[in-house]
């Protein structure tokens, strides 16, 4: 059924901003004091000792490339041990950061998931701000740490903790579910957070007849038209998945009508419709690796199908893709000053941050 409403302003009115300023020499740094920078230099050593993280990455880096990279690797997982952190990535992190650094990889549930269960110091989240911010809101006695404060998300800066107040007053007693891809600030203000991969699940769990589902416009459509609970939508949308076009996925199947095609739900419906499957991230690359398609488009963020051709060299993963230009501020070289550093350290208002952690945890501990 389609959406009831959509709210909201027709553009983003806020800049695109970091969602937290910068803090000069943070509780972290006077905490647990800067290391010195450690050699990067490229010797055969460092070729031995990162051999078997190449092995998982040599399909899409190029051997002349390993030699920047490896010194970085090295260092940042011989820091990590130091540090007592684990390094939390997406699925759209770059291969190097997704197969070589990191302890756990997956999509914003898996992460929000295993923030909960992480017994180590600190906590390097390698995605977007929200992500590090859920991480926070879950352990709020860790400390959290971002390689660059700058990645943002167009979703979670389409709407402020001021307009969830508003849409309640507008609509008294209709439940608010918002996606995880929010400030913390607007998940304090809502009943439950959801996330692409349990949007379904979750609107159903209330009970409700009607729902505010925020803030993805296209998100809620699709969660729409899985469900017979009637939603309240808004106007944000991912500015990576609404770039792909029906028209392009029509091309592609044009030219090899075997391919398989797979999309996120933040992608318009006109493309989800073109779509053999539609799931989160982590939903995307289990389906590949169960199906094996021969050919399949990822209708996702680019680094998805580098992050798994290794493990799958007998797939084919045909373009288009996009590019999330916040995922990619995340680099080796930040990682391994966020951890010499202890920068940039994620910080939540204790009082917003109990809020946001009851939606968060009732999303997290809803029985399936
Ligand atoms: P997932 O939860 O599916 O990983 O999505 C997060 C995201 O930001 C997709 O653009
Ligand atoms: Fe946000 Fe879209 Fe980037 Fe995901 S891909 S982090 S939704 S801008």
């Amino acid at each position: 059924m389609p959406v009831l409403d959509i709210l909201g302003p027709e553009v983003s009115r806020r800049p695109p901003v970091p969602a937290q300023k910068p803090a000069a020499g943070s509780a972290a740094l006077r905490k647990y004091g800067a290391l010195p920078a450690p050699s990067l230099e490229w010797t055969p050593q460092v070729e031995r000792e990162t051999a078997h993280l190449y092995a998982r990455v040599q399909k899409v880096i190029p051997p002349n490339e390993w030699p920047f990279f490896a010194p970085y690797v090295k260092a940042i997982n011989a820091l990590k041990k130091q540090r007592n952190a684990v390094i939390l990535a997406h699925n759209y992190q770059t291969p190097e950061i997704y197969n070589c650094v990191a302890d756990f990889t997956g999509d914003s549930l898996q992460l929000a998931r295993e923030a909960t269960k992480v017994d180590a110091d600190i906590i390097v989240q390698c995605g977007v701000h929200f992500m590090a911010e859920t991480a926070k809101v879950l352990n709020p006695g860790k400390t959290v740490l971002i390689p660059d404060l700058r990645a943002g998300c167009s979703l979670a800066e389409a709407i402020t903790g001021e307009d969830v107040r508003l849409l309640r007053e507008r609509f008294p007693g209709v439940p608010v579910v918002t996606y995880v891809n929010t400030s913390a600030e607007v998940k304090a203000e809502s009943d439950i957070c959801c996330t692409s991969s349990n949007a379904v699940q979750v609107v159903e769990s209330l009970g409700a007849e009607r729902v505010i589902l925020l803030p993805d416009e296209y998100l809620a459509k699709y969660v729409a038209s899985q469900t017979k609970v009637k939603i309240i939508a808004w106007k944000g949308r991912c500015e990576v998945h609404e770039r792909f076009t029906a028209d392009e996925l029509k091309q592609v199947r044009a030219n090899d009508p075997s391919v398989q095609i797979i999309a996120h739900p933040e992608c318009p419906p006109d493309v989800i419709a073109e779509a053999d499957f539609t799931g989160s991230t982590a939903h995307m690359i289990d389906w590949v690796r169960a199906k094996r398609p021969k050919r399949v488009v990822m209708v996702t963020e680019c680094s998805m199908a580098d992050n798994v051709q290794g493990e799958l060299p007998d797939v084919e993963f045909v373009r288009p893709c996009n590019l999330c230009p916040h995922m990619k501020r995340i680099t080796l070289p930040k990682i391994l000053d966020s951890l010499l550093q202890m920068k940039e350290e994620v910080v939540v208002d204790p009082m917003i941050a109990e809020r946001a952690r009851r939606a968060v945890e009732r999303m997290i501990y809803l029985k399936s």
